[in-house]
Parts: C-alpha cells; structure tokens; sequence
C-alpha cells in the first residue's frame, strides 16, 4: 500500500500515432476531492491522454487504475459506468431537443407493463428538477438547448457527469467561452464537486485560473510527463518555464514594430440590426495590431465578419489605402487580401475530413488554377511546405488529415 491512495492512476501511458508519438510513458495520479489541472502547450498530448482515460483511445501501453482496481475503458460507455466523465471542449448537445431529453438521452426512465414500455415523463422531469435543486443549477428543463448560451449547456453537461455519479470529471478547457460571471458560477459547481469528494481535471492555459482553482498541476511536455506539484508552489512563470521547457524573459516577445501609413480605416459602419454594432470607426496602420475589446454579446465578431462580407452593412464606409471599398462577400474580401481566422474553428475555420495541404490551398484556390484550368498542386505542395515550416505547425506531413492536429495547431 502506498501512503496517500489516489482515486485515479494512469501509469506510463504511451500512444502512437502514424508519425507522432503522442503520449511516451505519461504517469498521472489523481487524489480525491481535488482539482488537478493538466498543463503543456499546444501538441503536449493533455487531450490525447483524457480520450485514452475516457476510451475514445486505445493506449498502446501502460494501465489505468481507478480507485485501486486496475481497469480496462474500451469505449465511454465503459468510462461513464466507471465513473469517468467528460465534458468536451466542443460541446455536442442534440440542439432540437430539449434540455431533459439531453441530460437522459440513452438512459430515458421508462414505464409500463411487460415489453410495453414508454418513456417516463414525469419521472424524468421530477429525476432533472432534483438533479438542478441539488447542484443549484437554474435551468429550465424544457428549454430548446439549441437556443441555450454555452455556459447554460455547459452546466448541462456537468450535471450530467454528476448524474452518471461520476468521480471524476474531466474539463477540457472549460472556461474558453464563458463571461467572467459565468467562470464565477463554474468555479461555484467544482467546488461543491470537490467538497463531495469528485476529482476534477482541469486543462487549461489561464495561468491566474489555474492557481487559483486547482490543487495540483501536472505539466505535460511533447508526450512527456514533466511532473506534477501543488498548485501552492507554483507560479505563473515558474509553470511557463517548465511547459516550455527553458526559462522565459518575457511573456510575450518585444515589441519593436514602427506601424505606418494607415492601411484600414472604417467610418460610421452600422449594421441593420439595432442590437449589433453601430456607428464604429478606427483606423488600423500598416505593422500594426489592433486589439477590439468587449464582453461577450458586445457585436465583436459580428463587426469583424462584416468586414470580410459574411454580415450584412446598413451605412458606414470601409476604405483601404484611402479608396473605398465595396466589401458585400467573402470573396471580395479575399480580393482585397482581407483573411479572416474563425472563432469556431472546428464549424467554420478547417474542412476536417481534408489534409493540411488542401485546407491551405483552397483557402487561395486562384493562386494554383494553371492555364488549363487544372490544379497546380506542385506549386501548392512547395509553398504549403513552406509555411508549416515558418509556423512551425507539429505535423508529420502535410498530406495528415487537419483533424488529427491538435487544436492550436490547426
Ligand atoms: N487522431 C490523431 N491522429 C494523428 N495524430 C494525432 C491525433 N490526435 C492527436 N494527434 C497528435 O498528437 C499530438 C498531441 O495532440 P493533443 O493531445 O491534441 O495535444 P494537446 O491537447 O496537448 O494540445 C499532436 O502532435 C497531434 O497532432
Ligand atoms: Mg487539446
């Protein structure tokens, strides 16, 4: 026996994938009614080594021991008997369903005599409104998910984990889109989680989060355990220099850009919409990187995609290089060599069934349609190489599906 019994051991996990050695002998162990948060930069191996937990993956090696017994998790239905939830970075609800028929889907109560059975409605609003009393969850148990904000979803989602009496409950990045109420009313819930003695994994890149909710970090380093220290003996600079693997000067890199002439300049733009953005003008100069602030709901994005032609514009001018412009679609857009990088990548930013290769070329097609009207994917292989070079983007080939990147590799 071991001093101190963790809830959850994962001990000298390793996975491969075609090129990549994803995760190389990662030991993580988890203590009860903590929060332990698992740190490393893009491409560490943080959510390949939660779909190993959760069955999503195959380990090629190592075992996972939870609470003393040694397990085998072959799918997330084996994860969630176990006690073993997770709540996604993207979330999948089933929007045109309502939020009771989210939270049992699979599972729905049922009523009846003999083989005629039908679905218990009432017991499954009485099972919802108890679950939401207990965990103080204002939620409406016959509301559209669809037309619900991330944040609500997202309380769906742990109420969910919680109704499958998990143990632990694996966050992956949770609090990337939510306002700074709602990361109070999150950290509410994983404190009463904790105090009922759930262990939590919390990933995340928001160092002030980190050490103010977690426990214990572990760092996570190309596939590689870095180690795992109480959160009290960490800093933001000391869990940098380890996930990065040298000791950092500065944060961010220096600035010594001059900007220039003005390149971009909006006049009174508004939309035709009276909640969305009115009356917005700023200039951005050549070298120049313009930052537009804002709570959630502020029209931020909506200003942004109305300057790449998805929104529609009600008055207002948008000049380049002093000439005004017409901007109406995306394809304008493009002419004027505006790019536009998503919010949502994974629903509007890659195609994710293509390769790297393809996603890049058909982002600027023109540039390698030869004179015969055909693809010059010579042409597109030499500079697609190029840039993953320059960005350096972790990939073994530029032919490997964009799926497979890690997230901020894509
Ligand atoms: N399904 C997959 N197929 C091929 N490579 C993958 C797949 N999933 C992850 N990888 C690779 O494994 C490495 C770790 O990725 P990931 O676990 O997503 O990192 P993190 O979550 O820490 O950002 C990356 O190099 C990524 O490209
Ligand atoms: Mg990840």
């Amino acid at each position: 026996m071991t001093e101190t019994r963790y809830l959850l051991e994962m001990n000298g996990i390793t996975k491969e994938f075609p090129g990549v050695k994803a995760l190389d002998g990662v030991t993580l162990k988890v203590r009860p009614g903590t929060v332990h948060a698992l740190m490393g930069e893009n491409g560490a191996g943080k959510s390949t080594l939660m779909k190993c937990l959760f069955g999503i993956y195959k380990p090629d090696g190592g075992e996972i021991v939870l609470d003393g017994q040694r397990v085998e998790i072959n799918n997330s239905k084996d994860a969630l008997s176990l006690g073993v939830s997770m709540i996604h970075q993207e979330l999948y609800p089933v929007p045109h369903r309502n939020v009771m028929e989210n939270l049992w889907l699979g599972r729905f109560p049922v009523k009846g005599f003999g083989p005629l059975k039908i679905v218990d409605e009432k017991k499954m609003r009485e099972d919802t409104l108890a679950l939401f009393r207990d965990l103080d969850m204002d939620i409406d148990p016959n509301a559209l998910v669809g037309s619900m904000s991330v944040s609500k979803i997202q309380s769906l989602e742990i109420a969910k984990a919680v109704s499958f009496r998990s143990k632990v409950i694996v966050m992956d990045e949770p609090t990337s889109s939510l306002t700074g109420n709602e990361v109070e009313q999150l950290f509410k819930i994983i404190n009463e989680l904790r105090g009922r003695g759930v262990s939590i994994i919390y990933i995340s890149h928001k160092m002030e989060e980190i050490l103010r909710i977690s426990d214990d970090v572990t760092i996570m380093r190309d596939g590689r355990l870095i180690g795992t220290w109480p959160a009290a003996e960490l800093t933001t600079d000391l869990i940098i220099s380890r996930m990065v693997g040298r000791d950092l000067k500065e944060r961010f890199p220096e600035r010594h850009n001059k900007p220039g002439d003005v390149l971009l300049k909006v006049e009174k733009l508004t939309s035709p919409f009276p909640k969305s953005f009115q009356d917005v003008s700023f200039e951005l100069r050549q070298g120049e990187i313009l930052g537009v602030g804002g709570l959630v709901g502020a029209q931020r994005t909506e200003l942004i995609e109305a300057l790449f032609g998805l929104r529609s514009v009600a008055s207002g001018e948008i000049s380049l290089r002093g000439r005004k412009v017409k901007i109406k679609t995306p394809t304008d857009a493009k002419k004027h060599k505006i790019a536009l990088l998503t919010e949502e990548r994974r629903v509007t930013g890659i195609f994710p069934v293509l390769s790297i290769l393809e996603n890049t070329m058909i982002a600027n097609l023109d540039r390698y349609i030869n004179p015969f009207f055909l693809l010059n994917e010579r042409k597109g292989r030499a500079e697609v190489a190029g840039s993953v070079e320059k960005l350096r983007v972790k990939t073994p080939s530029i032919k490997e599906l964009i799926k497979n990147l890690s997230g901020g590799n894509q």
